[in-house]
Parts: C-alpha cells; sequence; structure tokens
C-alpha cells in the first residue's frame, strides 16, 4: 500500500502542476480529493490491513492529502495572478484619462452675480421669498382688485387651497415690510411664474429681480438716480435710459424703463417696471404688522422689477429664451469662466 500511495502522490502532483487553467484545476481536485476520488478509495482500503500497519498507513494517506491540497491551493493562486496579468496587459496604463467637465455658472447666475453686486455697494440687502405664495402677498397687498386680469385663473397657477406661483417679485416688498421696520433698502432675485405658451420669447417660469426703498423723504430722483447708476454700472457707460410713464396698480406715479446699450445688441429695449410705492401698500402693510411703521406721511418709498432672461439672452446673444432653461452643456460650456 505504501508503493501505491507513493505513485497516486507523483500522479497527483504531476497533474496539478500541468492543469493550465481554473477549470482543468477543479478536475484534478474532485479527480483525487472528491468524496470518490483516488485519495478516498485508498483510505477504504486501510480496513483489509492488519490493525498494527493502519496507524503508519493512516499517517502516511494523511500526508498525500496534506501535500495534495498545498499543491492544488498554489496552483490556483498562480492560474489567478496569470489571469489577472492578461487580463491587465492589453490595458495601455500610460493612455490619458477621461477627464470629467468642470461645471460652470448658468449666464443668468452670473448676470444675478453682477447686479447683487452693484446694489449691494449701494446698500441693498438681498431678500428673500417664497414661489408658492398667498393671494394677499402677491395681490391684494398690492393693491390690485380682484377683477385685475393679472388674477384670471387663466393666467396663473392657483393651488386648490388658494395659494398660486407668484407672478412677480413684488410679493417679497409685503414679506420684507411685514417684518422690517423702515429704513430698508432690499433687492429680491428669484423665480416668477404665468401662464404663458412656451415660445422662443416665453417661459411660463422666469426670473425677475425686484427692488425696494423706504425711508423718509425717497424720491422720484433717487429712483431714477439708483436705475441710471445701476444699468451704468452694468453695460456701461455708453447706456440710454428712457423712463415712460406707465400704470402700475402698487406704485403711483409708475414708469416703464426702456434700455440701449452695446452690451445689448444697440437696440432700445423695455426691460422693467418701477415707480413710487403706492400709499395704498403701506396703508395693507400696517393694518398686517398692527402698528403706523410705514406712515405714508411721514416716510416714501420706490420699487422696481425687471425681467433677467431677457437681459441674459441680449448679453449671450441668443434668441430664443428656452435655451435658458434646457440645460444645453454645449450652449452653456460657451458661457464658462
Ligand atoms: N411687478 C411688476 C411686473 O412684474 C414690475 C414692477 C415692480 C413694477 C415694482 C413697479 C414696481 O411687471
Amino acid at each position: 500500500m505504501e508503493t501505491q500511495i507513493e505513485q497516486l502522490r507523483v500522479e497527483a502532483l504531476a497533474c496539478i502542476a500541468t492543469a493550465s487553467d481554473a477549470a482543468a484545476l477543479k478536475g484534478a481536485r474532485i479527480r483525487f480529493l472528491g468524496k470518490t476520488g483516488a485519495v478516498s478509495l485508498l483510505s477504504e482500503g486501510m480496513r483489509n490491513l492488519p490493525k498494527e500497519e493502519r496507524p503508519l498507513m493512516g499517517k502516511l494517506l494523511n500526508e498525500l492529502r496534506t501535500a495534495v491540497s498545498v499543491a492544488l491551493q498554489e496552483k490556483e493562486s498562480t492560474i489567478t495572478m496569470q489571469a489577472d496579468a492578461d487580463a491587465l496587459s492589453s490595458i495601455d496604463a500610460t493612455l490619458p484619462g477621461t477627464a470629467a467637465e468642470p461645471g460652470s455658472l448658468h449666464p443668468l447666475t452670473l448676470l444675478v452675480d453682477r447686479a447683487v453686486q452693484i446694489f449691494r455697494r449701494l446698500g441693498f440687502a438681498i431678500a428673500e421669498g417664497p414661489d408658492i405664495e398667498t393671494e394677499w402677498h402677491c395681490f391684494d397687498a398690492l393693491n390690485t382688485p380682484a377683477d385685475h386680469p393679472a388674477r384670471n385663473d387663466q393666467d396663473t397657477f392657483y393651488f386648490s387651497d388658494g395659494r398660486l406661483l407668484r407672478t412677480h417679485t413684488s410679493s417679497i416688498q409685503i414679506r420684507t415690510m411685514v417684518h422690517h421696520a423702515p429704513p430698508l433698502r432690499i433687492i429680491a432675485p428669484g423665480a416668477a411664474y404665468r401662464r404663458d405658451e412656451v415660445d422662443a420669447t416665453h417661459l411660463a417660469q422666469f426670473n425677475q429681480m425686484e427692488g425696494l426703498y423706504v425711508a423718509p423723504k425717497v424720491t422720484l430722483a433717487d429712483l431714477k438716480g439708483t436705475i441710471e447708476f445701476f444699468f451704468n454700472e452694468l453695460f456701461g457707460p455708453d447706456t440710454e435710459i428712457r423712463f415712460r410713464p406707465h400704470f402700475f396698480p402698487f406704485t403711483e406715479p409708475s414708469y416703464e424703463i426702456d434700455l440701449r446699450a452695446e452690451a445689448l445688441g444697440g437696440k432700445w429695449m423695455e426691460l422693467a417696471g418701477c415707480g413710487m410705492v403706492h400709499p395704498s401698500v403701506f396703508e395693507a402693510v400696517n393694518k398686517k404688522r398692527s402698528d403706523a411703521a410705514y406712515d405714508p406721511e411721514k416716510i416714501s418709498g420706490f420699487a422696481f422689477g425687471f425681467g433677467l432672461d431677457r437681459l441674459a439672452m441680449n448679453l449671450t446673444g441668443i434668441s430664443d429664451i428656452r435655451m435658458l432653461s434646457e440645460n444645453d452643456i454645449r450652449f452653456l460650456a460657451r458661457f464658462s469662466t
């Protein structure tokens, strides 16, 4: 039996040594160490041996089993390492990788940042308000009567509880005055919504920047001076500005602002609404605050609101407003800084 063990050892080790892949190695494991494999069969032969020979043969069989297991294990790691090396050999580690494109700021964000910086220098702080507004903040407090077309549900997005997506950022004027006593000087960039058919010049969501300055003795001259300074800083000293009388329920007198600048293509464009805050607006705020902080006899103020999207379009030279919201990386990348 000793010879049989020795023969099997030689045979097994040779078989393992020549196995060239994982499948061949698996076959060798089954053939020698499997339940009905060669080593097990030989172990069964122990029963026929005289008792005194059994311990020695048992020991030799155990050694055989260990030797075969070790050889299998070593060969297995050799095969795995070889497979890894083969897989890697087809990769050129010196090739440049795929670079992740750095992001950049959206043209609208760049515009808002510049506008905010200019107003900061004039002492304006940033104010905020919710996009989902109450009718009171969006209309009633802004002296906008119930039959005003802006309140029509054909023109505005209403929720079932009566709230709506704000149709202008002017609601932020109200929110700020309700919470802060004068004097105050704020700008409020933000989204506004109207039920417009989406086309090359309209989106149902657009962007505005609101401004409000309330203090004793604020005059129309302050409004014009502020607006002119702002647009000259933003678009250069060649910028021409025109104030056209207009109507807004919440300002009196009211104006629309037209603008012509080389940076905007050199054509006149209608840009903003503005005016002196209507006394009724102050009264509505006082009522909500239950004080007389905004006494129209003692304080006055101006407000303005302009659309940012058309400015961004003219600055970037695009003719379709939808490009501002489509997030096409080819368009956005042109304006990366
Ligand atoms: N809220 C007005 C609009 O959206 C603009 C405006 C703001 C007018 C402030 C006057 C004062 O058209």
